[in-house]
């Protein structure tokens, strides 16, 4: 039996969240689920966005399948999901970008991972006003992070046998900082000769992965351009509703979809639960459990291979539910 922690998040995370859980049960796994509220329904009940006992459960139990959760644009709280990241110090956000049969996408058969830093850089928003209409955002990256994630991405690339990694940066401009980035991937780069290593500046970047995304393989970015870059990618295989994400660091892991909380359609019971299902999948390896990650993969592959039941984001008419019933039923 497994304990994880199950936090359902808000807006579309909730609906999503309970359509995965029905269908890991179905596989047949034994998990004991601990859930736990975070973000403004948090605030409201504990005055914390982030509540200790949250924390502490996936400190015990170094695992959390998560569902998106909303932050307020301009004002209000700081991310929760950037507070969680660094609370535990989930410093590796990995993110597969596969393109599934019978999807409508412009890069049918692309398979990519985005390996993105996931504690430093601006995303920290470390930001203060200077005087009235002046404005600081601190950039900030070190060696330790940026070394420690070339490892990842390295390791990960050589477990997966992956044959590439492009490092993505902006060192033409921000010489300091990206140019310490790209120095220590060159370095552990060293360690892995069998893997090819190339980089290329975030603006290129963005244009070939729009026209020719198939000449990558790994792609290595600080936190903000991986942020950006992984929904690009994620636009390339049909949408956000699609790709999974994992958050990994030496004490825990966080496995939550790429996407946000979706509140235009959020309620509606319409919300694709592909891409949390996906990051299950990858929790379920994680956690050792091969055989029940390898029983949902085939099954959700069976569904998309059919293509009789999609939800709208991808061209169908299916809710939620149906979906998660017709990955069951293959399951069966
Ligand atoms: P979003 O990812 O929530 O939505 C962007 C678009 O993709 C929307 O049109 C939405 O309907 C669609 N979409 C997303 N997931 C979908 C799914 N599973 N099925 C079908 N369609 C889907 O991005 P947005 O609107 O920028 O962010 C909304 C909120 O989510 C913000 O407060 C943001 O801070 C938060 N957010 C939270 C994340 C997390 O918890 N890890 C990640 C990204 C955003």
């Amino acid at each position: 039996m497994h304990r994880i922690t199950l936090i359902p998040g808000d807006g579309i995370g909730p609906e999503v969240a309970a359509a995965v859980v029905r269908v890991i049960e179905a596989s047949g796994v034994q998990i004991e689920w601990e859930e736990h509220i975070a973000g403004q329904e948090a605030l409201d009940k504990f005055g914390k966005t982030l509540p200790d006992e949250l924390i502490e459960s996936i400190q015990r139990n170094k695992v959390a399948l998560k569902g998106p959760i909303t932050t307020p644009v301009g004002k209000g709280f700081t991310s929760v999901n950037v507070g969680l990241r660094k609370a535990l110090d989930l410093y590796a956000n990995l993110r597969p970008v596969r393109a599934l049969p019978n999807v409508p996408c412009r890069n049918p058969g692309l398979d990519l991972v985005v390996v993105r830093e996931n504690t430093e850089s601006l995303y920290s928003g470390i930001e203060h006003e200077v005087v009235p209409g002046v404005v600081e955002s601190l950039k900030i990256i070190t060696e330790k992070a940026s070394t420690r994630i070339s490892r990842f991405a390295f390791s990960y690339a050589r477990n997966q046998q992956r044959k590439q990694i492009t490092a993505i940066h902006k060192a033409n401009i921000m010489k300091m900082s990206d140019g310490l980035f790209l120095k220590c991937f060159e370095e552990v780069g060293k360690l892995y000769p069998e893997i090819e290593m190339r980089q290329m500046i975030v603006d290129n970047a963005s244009m070939q992965l729009v026209m020719r995304p198939e000449q990558f393989d790994i792609l290595l970015c600080e936190n903000l351009y991986g942020d950006i870059v992984s929904d690009l990618c994620a636009g390339l295989i049909g949408g956000l509703g699609l790709v999974p994400g994992a958050n990994i660091g030496e004490r825990g892991a966080v496995f939550e979809a790429v996407h946000g909380s979706a509140p235009d359609i959020a309620g509606k019971g319409i919300a694709n639960p592909t891409a949390l299902l996906q990051s299950a999948i990858l929790m379920l390896n994680h956690i050792e459990e091969r055989k029940a990650a390898e029983k949902i993969e085939t099954a959700l592959l069976k569904v998309f291979t059919e293509g009789k039941v999609r939800t709208r984001d991808i061209g169908g008419t299916a809710t939620t539910d149906e979906f998660a019933a017709a990955v069951i039923e293959q399951m069966a």
